[in-house]
């Protein structure tokens, strides 16, 4: 036992022992007032060691230089501490049969849910935390271990603020004060274990666009780029930096790389705290290491890491400053990997000198597991064996600076370079919630997204090619359509057809957002930008390609099929198209954000827009519609198009669509003689008692829409609700993205 006493963990000493180990690296006026030193000024050291021992000269990229290094001497400002972090969720039970039913009898090994008081027949609770304590402090890495299942991702997310308020039972608070979610939103950042990055753009570019999104505007344009090339270096993406991320169809960086950049997007901003849900994982050794080294640096520029990691390597071993063994949500071990040996030993599992410290221990906790006890007498030792250490060494004292001083001292030292003010707010108002106002967010998810369709040009292709095609389709089947009663029953056709294609070809942005959604959820989640400027720089930079489509659509049916109204009519036609074509976007984008599958997007959008086009008017007039039908009749989307183009087109009073003996087509008399015709029409005007010739109209345009129905809205009027349509969708894709991505555990 005494041998723990004789170790010293503090971290205070462990990062002196740090410099110590490099005293090449000459630190700057930081290390000698004794404060840590920010990432700019080790960046800065690194690069002048490198410069003397290579002899290097190239520039070395200077950083941000927002730090007063003028602070009084002081080190660990930030102390994150968690204490009995309970979270259990609530399983539905399986009924089980009486084994001579044949059920199973549990013989297998134990389930890792107890039994929880309060729970019922049908549902049992999951204990998935169970008690953790801890802190975590600023210079260190903390990292937590555990078998596959034993609670990692979810004591990362709890201490994250990820597990909704009345699930998590237990205190995290920072330099003991209770921590906001807001507050922990701006000044803590979380690395998923997913790469969710653009393929098309380039390790530079994607570092580029978070840091214009999340460093402030008061920060030029070139210190943004000195921030980029120096976290590039930071990252050791130097060779890969022009290099586009890529993805299955397209090579690009590697694994080990694009981890880097995902870890860069994150922590551009310099944050106090950073999360990282196994960062390593599916990396080679070498790759991992380097990863877990970058998260070295950063820690030492003084923030908290705190990353799960499945099997360290021994290198890794080396540079984590704290550990947290987890099994099934409860703590086996937690302390320095410099204790593990002593733990072990005293626990009366001594680890060999030539076994890796971390696999023996997970090795022995799985056996623990496994035996009919299970981990209970590790955990207890573990408990009284804290509780000795602690009463033999203490912990060291805390700096006794209140939050607000901690974070305020580390804006001024060029830590969270978001735009924060260094005033005497209270630490919430003190960082503000985004960097930027919303019009910059604006611009740069704009600049973002044109430059991404830029990359792809082969997606704006399709989407023409698909509207093309259909045109020409269209422009040859209805070719030259004349004034004939036959002609109009082919315009009503040509009409609804055309109306709901424009809105069928809209089905192709729905894969668009889907596969972004996770980007957009990532970013959002802390901050990055508001979900309004995502919502209104969508909208925004969809519409040249929509100008160009409905431009193309309506240029080559409008002469071909044969439409009236001169150049005024085809303005009208091309505005009605854009306006579908707005709306029918604006629907798919609102369904992209409901719906998780692109199948299932697809058959609900193809499935709506056959009911809207079944509603439209155009099978069944809106005076024959059953009356508990006809809501549907107002909100389909065809039917507004639809009007105003029928209306557009048979405008003109004066144009006749059925003369003389043309009544008689479309009947069992069409087929007569001419001459026959004629007679009858002689004998009708006799009847009748008016004079009906074969230049006599009988039908104008007039009368056709009176016949479809169409009184309701005049033709601008139709085309005013299209668009007022578009932009109801598009609110509604706002809520959904509000309400869709909480991204928070129940
Ligand atoms: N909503 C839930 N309902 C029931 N069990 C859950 C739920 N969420 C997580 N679990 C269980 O909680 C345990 C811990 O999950 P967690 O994801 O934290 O494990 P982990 O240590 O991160 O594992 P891995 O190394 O595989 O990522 C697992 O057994 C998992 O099945
Ligand atoms: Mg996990």
């Amino acid at each position: 036992m005494s041998r723990v006493v004789a170790e010293n963990t503090s971290p205070a000493r462990d990062r002196l022992s740090f410099f110590q180990r490099n005293q090449s690296i000459e630190l700057s006026s930081a290390a000698v007032t004794g404060a840590s030193p920010t990432l700019g000024q080790l960046l800065k050291s690194v690069g002048d060691v490198r410069k003397e021992v290579t002899g290097d000269e190239t520039p070395v990229h200077q950083v941000l230089d927002l730090s007063d290094t003028s602070l009084e001497p002081r080190s660990l400002p930030f102390a994150l501490s968690f204490n009995n972090l309970t979270y259990s969720v609530k399983i539905r039970r399986k009924l089980a049969l009486p084994s001579f039913l044949g059920g199973r009898s549990n013989h297998g090994p134990p389930v890792t849910a107890e039994p929880v008081a309060g729970e019922n027949v049908f549902r049992k609770t999951k204990v998935l935390l169970n008690d953790i304590s801890g802190v975590a402090r600023d210079g260190e890495i903390m990292a937590v271990l555990g078998a596959s299942g034993s609670g990692k991702s979810t004591l990362i997310d709890a201490l994250a603020n990820r597990i909704a308020k009345g699930s998590l039972k237990g205190t995290v608070t920072l330099n003991g004060e209770h921590l906001e979610s807001r507050l922990l939103k701006v000044i803590s950042a979380y690395v998923m274990q997913d790469d969710l990055l653009f393929p098309m753009l380039t390790v530079e570019e994607t570092l580029m666009f978070s840091a214009e999104f999340r460093l402030p505007r008061t920060l030029s344009k070139s210190k943004k780029k000195m921030r980029v090339q120096a976290l590039i270096d930071q990252l050791g993406l130097r060779n890969a930096a022009k290099t586009i991320i890529g993805d299955e169809g397209h090579r690009g960086v590697s694994g080990g790389e694009r981890r880097r950049v995902s870890i860069g997007i994150d922590i551009i901003h310099d944050p106090i705290i950073l999360f990282l849900d196994e960062p390593t994982s599916g990396l080679d050794s070498t790759s991992a290491f380097m990863v877990v080294k970058v998260l070295q640096r950063i820690a030492q520029s003084g923030s908290i890491v705190i990353m799960s990691v499945h099997q360290p390597s021994y290198r890794i071993l080396g540079l984590l400053d704290r550990l947290i063994f987890l099994s099934r949500g409860q703590t086996v071990y937690s302390g320095s990997p410099m204790n593990l040996p002593v733990f072990f030993a005293d626990f009366g599992h001594p680890i060999p000198e030539t076994e890796n410290r971390t696999e023996f221990a997970l090795d022995l906790i799985r056996e623990l597991e496994g035996s009919p006890g299970g981990t209970k007498s590790l955990v207890e030792f573990n408990k009284s064996w804290q509780s000795l250490k602690r009463s033999r060494a203490p912990d060291t004292p805390t700096h006794g600076l209140t939050l607000k001083e901690a974070i305020s001292a580390s804006i001024s030292r060029g830590k969270l370079v978001s735009g924060a003010t260094n005033t005497n707010a209270s630490p919430t108002s003190m960082v503000p919630t985004f960097a930027n106002p919303l019009w910059v967010e604006m611009a740069v998810l704009s600049k973002r997204a044109i430059t991404n369709s830029r990359r792809m040009p082969e997606l704006f292709g399709i989407r023409l090619g698909a509207v093309m095609v259909t045109g020409f389709i269209l422009a040859t089947m209805f070719w030259r359509l004349d004034s004939s009663p036959k002609g109009v029953q082919e315009r009503l056709g040509f009409f609804a057809f055309a109306m709901s294609t424009t809105f069928y070809t809209c089905a192709d942005a729905l894969p668009v957002f889907l596969q972004e959604r996770y980007i957009f959820m990532r970013e959002t989640a802390y901050n990055a930008y508001r979900r309004s400027s995502y919502v209104l720089s969508h909208s925004l930079t969809a519409l040249p390609a929509l100008v160009f489509l409905s431009m193309g659509f309506a240029a080559l049916t409008f002469w071909a099929v044969g439409l009236d109204g001169g150049l005024s009519g085809f303005f009208f036609y091309f505005l009605i198209i854009f306006a579908s074509f707005w709306a029918g976007s604006s629907f798919v984008t609102f369904l992209s954000g409901v719906v998780p599958h692109v199948m299932l997007g697809y058959t609900i959008v193809v499935a709506i827009l056959a009911y809207f086009l079944l509603f439209s008017g155009f099978f069944i007039n809106r005076d024959r519609i059953p009356p508990y039908w006809i809501w549907f009749h107002y909100i389909s989307l065809v039917k507004y198009p639809y009007e105003a183009v029928l209306q557009n087109e048979f405008q003109d009073p004066t144009k006749c669509f059925v003369k003389g003996v043309q009544i008689f087509d479309n009947t069992p008399l069409g087929q007569v003689p001419t001459a026959l015709k004629l007679k009858l029409l002689d004998s009708m005007s006799a009847t009748l008692g008016m004079n009906l010739s074969s230049g006599t109209c009988l039908t104008t345009g007039t009368d056709i829409l009176q016949q479809q129905g169409i009184t309701d809205l005049s033709k601008w009027n139709c085309l005013w609700v299209t668009i007022a349509w578009g932009f109801f969708f598009r609110i509604l894709f706002y809520f959904s993205l509000l309400l869709g991505s909480k991204n928070k555990r129940s």
